[in-house]
Order: C-alpha cells, then structure tokens, then sequence
C-alpha cells in the first residue's frame, strides 16, 4: 500500500492494476466489472474513440477558464465526482477520504444512497466543500421523504435520483464470486442510520442487524417508480432534482417538460442493462432535444481530460468522474483521490488548450469528427 501510495500510477489502466494489486478480488471485480457480457461497458469507452478532435492553433490560449455552473454549484474544471456506493470496500475512510479530497480542489462531490458512510459524516468530511445527494428511491416513500430532508438539512445542493435501476443489473462477475456488498451490510449506513427506517423495527439495528438488513432489502428498490412518483419530491424539497440515466432523447424530453431541473446522460457505467447504448452514443441526440433548457450532465467512459472535452463538444454542461478516481481511493486512499483529481484537471486544461480554446464551455460539434 505505501509503495503504491509514493508512486501512483498516472495512467487509468495503471491505476485500475493498482486497484487490483490492494484489493481482494471481490471488491476489484465490483468496481471494474459491468453486467452480461460487458458489451456496453466496453462501448461506453470506445465511443470515445470514434470521434477524434481536429484542434485550431494561434488562439492565444495563455489565460483559460475551465469552469461550469450549473443550479448554484460552481464546478471549478466542469467535472464533479460521481456518486460510487460502497467506497468502504475499497479503503477504510471510503466516502470520507473521497469527499475530503474533493473539497481539497473544489470539486462537488455526490454522495451515493448506499455509501459506506452516514451522508451527515460524508457532509462533515466534505466541510465548506459542495455536494449532491444521489437518491435511489425506496419503495417505502417516508424513508425516501426522509433521506432527502437529511441531505437538505446536512448542507447538499441538489437530488439525482438515479432511474436506471429499477432492478438490479445482472452482473455476472459479482454473481460468479455471489459478492453483493449491500446483502453484507456494507452500504447500509443511510438507511440504518435513519430515524423512519429505524422506527419500521422492533428492536435497533444493533440488536438486530440481520433483520434490519432483511427489511433493508426488501424495501431497497421501487421497480413501479414512474416520473408521476418522482414528482412527488418536489412536496418535500425545494432543492434542484436532476434525473440520472437517461438515454433515449424522449425520456430527456419528458424530463425537461416536466421542469425537472437536470439530467444526467448516463448508462451507469455498464453495470445495468448489458447491450444498451452507449452513454456518449446517446448524448448528441439528447443535448439537441434538450436544446440549453435545463442542464446536461453526462457519465460513463470519462477517463481522460480529452473525453471530457468530447462530451462538452456533443452537448453536456459537465460530466462526472467516476471509476477513475475510487480506482485512486483503492490505491492510496484520500491521497489517492486527490492525485486523479489533480492530474484530471491538468489533462483537461491541457486538452482544452491544445484543442485551441480558453473556455470550457465554448467547445462545440466544430472541433469534432466522426472517424471510424
Ligand atoms: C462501483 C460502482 C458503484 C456505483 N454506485 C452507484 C450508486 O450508488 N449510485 C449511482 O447513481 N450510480 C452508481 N454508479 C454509477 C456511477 O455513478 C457512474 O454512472 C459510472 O461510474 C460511470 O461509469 P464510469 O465510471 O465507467 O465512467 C456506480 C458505479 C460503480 C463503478
């Protein structure tokens, strides 16, 4: 681990090796793998490849702006982290060190519904730092009501509801090692530590831990969720709601009639529907429905600043950063995090710069081409 942590990797695929020379290989696979045969997890990154930059030169690139805001939240190089459950699997601090290393560079952090961690102990490592809640919806709406209210009152700015999961994926590679943190216990801590979800027990958690890990399950997914049930949040929050794991530009449509706040493009990392779309695939026809009405966030495949100027170019305000950077929790904890944090804003502002732009937000489809 020390060693590690003197040299970490600069490369993505020197730092998944990283990853996977600490961990054990139940959580490595957790993180690395995707669900069926990896289809979309692989085509969510060569998607990338398909379109190449053709950059401009003598722009007078000495002074650049890498910023975005969006609902209220300043994001210093247009990227926040993306909400990864379970971060305890992978370093002791999990959630902590992520959320302390974010706040270090003013990056907003999005804490995940099934984090290792309390979101009230996430909030207080993450301190004057800014951060999201990422909600997946209980099928019991009072525990759900009652997560949102802790987020708001605990200092987070807005709510993703993440929509792509209404079962969970089949992910073959967890199945093979029958490693499934949450069932463990390991990613429980929101909802054992949450008063409505506590009063559904006969006797506390502590007592009990079996049985509330039972009824955590069984009122863990809400299959039936629809955008009328989304809706209801607005009855019990006034913070921004934005929609992650969207797709099809009908479903963004729906999103922006329904004034909902935000979308995030997002196929989960290839950890859900195994065949389906890849995320960049999808953005171009999303961003024009969307047309700036409500921002767009996007997520999966993003390794390197150049994707990132890829994805700003085919339409999304910011994008999330997600395997990368627990790849660096795993490797060398907070540190860990810090150094993907530091080097992806280095590799973005240099790829904004070499692309011949001094703005992050003036990318657009004129800097790219589709190859094959
Ligand atoms: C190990 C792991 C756990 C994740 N946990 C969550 C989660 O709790 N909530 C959520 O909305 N998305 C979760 N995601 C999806 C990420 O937010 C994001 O969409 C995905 O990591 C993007 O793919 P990429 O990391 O390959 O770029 C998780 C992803 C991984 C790899």
């Amino acid at each position: 681990m020390t060693v590690i942590e003197r040299s970490l990797p600069y490369s993505y695929s020197h730092l998944e090796k990283a990853a996977e020379l600490t961990l054990e290989k139940e959580p490595f696979t957790y993180v690395q793998s995707g669900a069926g045969a990896e289809v979309t997890l692989r085509a969510n990154e060569e998607a990338f490849e398909r379109w190449a930059i053709v950059p401009r030169v003598l722009k007078d690139v000495s002074s650049r702006n890498l910023s975005a805001n969006l609902l209220g939240t300043h994001l210093p190089s247009s990227f926040m982290l993306a909400p990864i459950g379970n971060q305890g699997i992978l370093h002791d601090e999990g959630e902590l060190a992520s959320a302390k290393a974010a706040a270090a560079f003013g990056v907003p952090f999005i804490a995940s519904t099934v984090s290792t961690f309390s979101l009230e102990e996430i909030a207080a490592a993450n301190g004057d730092g800014s951060r999201w809640f990422q909600l997946y919806w209980s099928s019991d709406f009072e525990v759900t009501a009652s997560m949102v209210q802790r987020a708001e009152t605990a200092g987070y700015s807005a709510i993703v509801v993440t929509v792509d999961m209404p079962v969970v994926g089949h992910r073959e590679r967890d199945l093979n090692y029958q490693y499934f943190p949450l069932a463990l216990g390991k990613g429980a801590a929101n909802f054992l530590q949450d008063p409505v979800f506590q009063s559904r027990l006969s006797k506390s958690p502590v007592e009990e831990r079996d049985v509330a890990l039972a009824e955590l399950l069984s009122v863990f997914f809400e299959p039936a969720l629809t955008w009328d049930k989304v809706q209801e949040l607005r009855k019990i929050t006034s913070l921004p709601i934005l929609i992650k794991g969207i797709l099809h530009a009908d479903d963004a449509k729906i999103a922006v009639d329904l004034a909902f706040d935000g979308i995030v493009v997002s196929n989960h990392g290839g950890r859900q529907l195994d065949g389906c779309f890849s995320s960049l695939d999808a953005l171009p026809a999303i961003a024009d429905t969307v047309k700036g009405r409500i921002p767009v966030l996007f997520d999966s495949g993003i390794r390197r600043g150049a994707d990132a100027v890829k994805a700003l170019s085919l339409g999304a305000d910011a994008v999330l950063l997600g395997r990368p950077y627990v790849y660096g929790l795993a490797a060398g904890g907070e540190n860990g995090v810090k150094h993907v944090i530091e080097q992806f804003i280095k590799d973005f502002d240099s790829a904004i710069a070499l692309t011949g732009l001094t703005k992050a937000s003036d990318a657009n489809r004129s800097i790219l081409r589709k190859v094959n």
